[in-house]
């Protein structure tokens, strides 16, 4: 897989997360390897249903019924979260590693307040009196760019916007100081101005907190800006891999060509370009034999329909799975 200089702290090698349902089992992650470094903003881009969110999950071992983690290794700095026990999964998960989930309007709960929620969030992580944890959260709370926040922690959810409910998201995800930040859609739900607000406060407080990020997105716009490297997934499995820049100047993969094609702008709607590449993204539970982007690609070759084509290295740190392109 794509090697890059600075120390892994994260493996994901050859994961496999399928849900077994009464009509057949959706293979949704279906080999998918990746790696990111210690500080390193990694982008995970691909269509909606590609199984970015199911790796996600996986990553952190919240997949659920009717959902199971089949094979492969998930190493943090080398430790394998697939065999570690529960309890101590529990601490990686919110300790090691934090996550902004994609629905965070939901993920606030709406009886409590703001205050409530950050201070429980600092109690799981540190052993701090109520007046200090109350402090600590005051202090997440204005790290994150809330304004006033010894009044805002009196909040509940619905008296704040959309941008300052994302904001309380992120402070809650990292009280902990993560390791690695799982960051999935942060701001889709968010309007234009809003999004490269977050956007911005993500990556000052990445460099401040010294953090990897796995930036899960289906905007090429944002990964160009934010992400040092980006993994492409395609029908659940990595299409394509390199260092953002090289990937952007010499895409090896056609799937990757036609994202770039249909790279949505800030202000359009989400997906509304992605929609104009031909076709759409095939049923996990039925992925199509050979190469499983060959029903929509505009090079395929007889050879595509039937032989999978490996993830290959077509030059150095450039991974990607094509018979045509090299
Ligand atoms: N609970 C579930 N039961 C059955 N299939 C599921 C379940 N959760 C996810 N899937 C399937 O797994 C596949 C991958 O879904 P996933 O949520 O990872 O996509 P995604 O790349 O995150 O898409 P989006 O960009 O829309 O968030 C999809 O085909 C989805 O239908
Ligand atoms: S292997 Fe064939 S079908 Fe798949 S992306 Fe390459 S050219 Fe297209
Ligand atoms: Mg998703």
């Amino acid at each position: 897989m794509l090697k890059v200089e600075s120390v892994n702290l994260l493996q994901v090698k050859d994961l496999h997360t399928s849900f077994h349902t009464l009509d057949g089992i959706a293979r949704a992650v279906d080999g998918v390897s990746f790696e990111v470094g210690e500080g390193e903003t990694v982008g995970l881009v691909g269509e909606s249903g590609c199984g970015k969110s199911v790796t996600a999950l996986s990553i952190l071992r919240l997949v659920d019924a009717p959902g199971r983690i089949e094979s492969g290794e998930i190493l943090l700095r080398g430790r394998n979260l697939l065999t570690l026990p529960k309890k101590e999964m529990r601490a990686v998960r919110g300790g090691q590693i934090s996550m902004i989930f994609q629905e965070p309007m939901t993920s606030l709960n709406p009886v409590f307040t703001i205050g409530d929620q950050v201070i429980e969030a600092v109690r799981l992580h540190q052993k701090l009196g109520v007046a200090e944890a109350r402090q600590e959260a005051i202090e997440m709370l204005r790290k994150v760019g809330i304004p006033s926040p010894e009044q805002r922690i009196d909040s509940y959810p619905h008296q704040l916007s959309g941008g300052m409910k994302q904001r309380v998201m992120i402070a809650m995800a990292l009280v902990c100081r993560p390791s690695l930040l799982i960051a999935d859609e942060p701001t889709t739900a968010l309007d234009v101005t809003i999004q490269a607000e977050i956007l911005d406060l993500l990556a000052a407080l990445q460099g401040e907190l010294k953090m990897a990020v796995l930036l899960i997105t289906h905007n090429l716009g944002i990964v160009a800006g934010m992400a040092r490297r980006v993994v492409v997934m395609y029908a659940g499995k990595v299409a394509e891999s390199a260092e953002t820049a090289d990937l952007f100047e010499n895409p090896r993969h056609p799937y990757t060509m036609l994202l770039f094609k249909a790279v949505p702008r800030l202000d359009t709607p989400r997906l509304s370009r992605l929609e104009d590449i031909k076709g759409v993204v095939p049923n996990p539970k039925r992925w199509p034999a050979g190469c499983r982007f060959h029903p929509r690609c505009p090079y395929a070759i007889e050879k595509c329909s039937r032989q999978e084509p490996p993830l290959e290295e077509k030059r150095p740190n450039h991974w990607a799975a094509c018979w045509v392109l090299k």
